[in-house]
């Protein structure tokens, strides 16, 4: 089952107990302009979850303003969120409108508040008991009315207990708590997700793949995900993207995937697809950049090297977590020898 967002075009995927308890909650809470914290690990879809909150309320047609608060220097997060006067501080050219004041009527999403410092947790707090906000360097405060959605990865709880988080601005935040389970704990979305997925970017690489192998849906099934939904959209990507065939199987998945899942699982699932010992699949079928050696039918070579680059290429791009200034030195290409070669390969990360 899929929410309907009402202004977007994109939905929420889930069937999982877990998820639609989410998507529940989601729906009640949408509309009642109550504060709401959302956990859940890198990947979950915190941030996907805020905004549908927002797009379900009446404050769909004002603005949803994002700040990671991880992300912003501390000495500028105060300015930023709250804005600041002409002449507030050195620098300070002109009076400068913060992301409170621009989400007026609508919602601020606080990401990663666990990292926000304790000086500013005061002034959230009186945000949100208050209604007020001041400038930096403003001489009168400033009404606004905000709707606050936090998120997180980190305990708050903990970071209360070792001093780095005020305790009186946890519970003003922790009227509506949503926390988001991993993708392991709920199963039941990863075929889903995968087929939604697939769909997506047979369309935005022009490729026309038909489907995915239960024995590699199965392996799939079995990862552990660390990085959750985005990982597994990085995965299907990279899958669409170096696929040679009409369907995915266990050949096009990422090596890490097979060294995540237990050798128990997916040996029997690949002797059982592809007739092949699990020797005998590693060594001829995999489609991936540390084959060596040449099979007895000979090999493709142009599209053998283009496979292996495409392959270190996105290797290199997961590595350096898309920073192409990066991924080039990894490579040892100019950052626009990279960005060519990206272009060309219709990879867009
Ligand atoms: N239920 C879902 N259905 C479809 N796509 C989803 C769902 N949840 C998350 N995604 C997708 O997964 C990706 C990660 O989601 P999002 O950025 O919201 O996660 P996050 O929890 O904010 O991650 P981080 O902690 O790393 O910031 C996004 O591309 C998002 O569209
Ligand atoms: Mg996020």
């Amino acid at each position: 089952m899929a929410i309907k967002l009402q202004t977007d075009s994109y939905n929420l995927i889930g069937q999982s107990n877990g998820i639609l308890q989410v998507f529940d909650l989601v729906e009640r809470a949408a509309d009642s302009d109550s504060t709401v914290i959302l956990t859940g690990e890198s990947g979950t879809g915190k941030e996907l979850i805020a905004r549908a909150l927002h797009h379900n309320s009446r404050r769909d047609s004002k603005s949803f303003v994002p700040v990671n608060c991880g992300a912003i220097p501390n000495e500028l997060l105060e300015s930023e969120l709250f804005g600041h006067e002409k002449g507030a501080f050195t620098g300070a050219m002109q009076t400068r409108i913060g992301r409170m004041e621009l989400a007026d009527n609508g919602t601020i999403f606080l990401d990663e508040i666990g990292d926000m410092p304790m000086t500013l947790q005061v002034k959230l707090l009186r945000v949100l008991a208050e209604g007020e906000i001041d400038r930096v360097g403003g001489s009168k405060p400033i009404r606004i009315n905000v709707r606050v959605i936090a998120a997180t990865h980190t305990n708050l709880e903990e970071a209360i207990q070792s001093g780095k988080f005020r305790e009186d601005l946890f519970y003003r935040l922790n009227v509506i708590p949503i926390a988001i389970p991993p993708l392991r704990e709920r199963k039941s979305d990863i075929p889903l997700l995968v087929q939604h997925y697939l769909k997506h970017f047979n369309t935005q690489k022009g490729k026309s793949i038909t489907g995915i192998s239960d024995a590699a849906m199965e392996i799939l099934c079995s990862y552990p995900w660390p990085g959750n939904i985005r990982e597994l959209a990085n995965f299907m990507e990279r899958m669409v993207v170096l696929s040679t065939d009409k369907m995915l199987t266990p050949r096009d998945l990422p090596d890490k995937v097979l060294g995540d899942v237990p050798k128990e699982t997916w040996e029997p699932l690949i002797q059982a697809e592809t007739d092949q010992t699990p020797a005998e699949f590693l060594r001829k079928s995999r489609n991936h950049a540390h084959y060596i050696g040449m099979p007895e039918e000979g090999v493709n070579l142009k599209q053998m090297v283009e496979e292996f680059e495409k392959e270190l290429i996105i290797e290199a791009l997961e590595k350096t977590n898309g920073v192409k200034n990066q991924a080039a030195t990894l490579l040892g290409l100019n950052r626009t020898t990279l960005v060519e070669k990206l272009k060309k390969m219709k990879i867009n990360r």
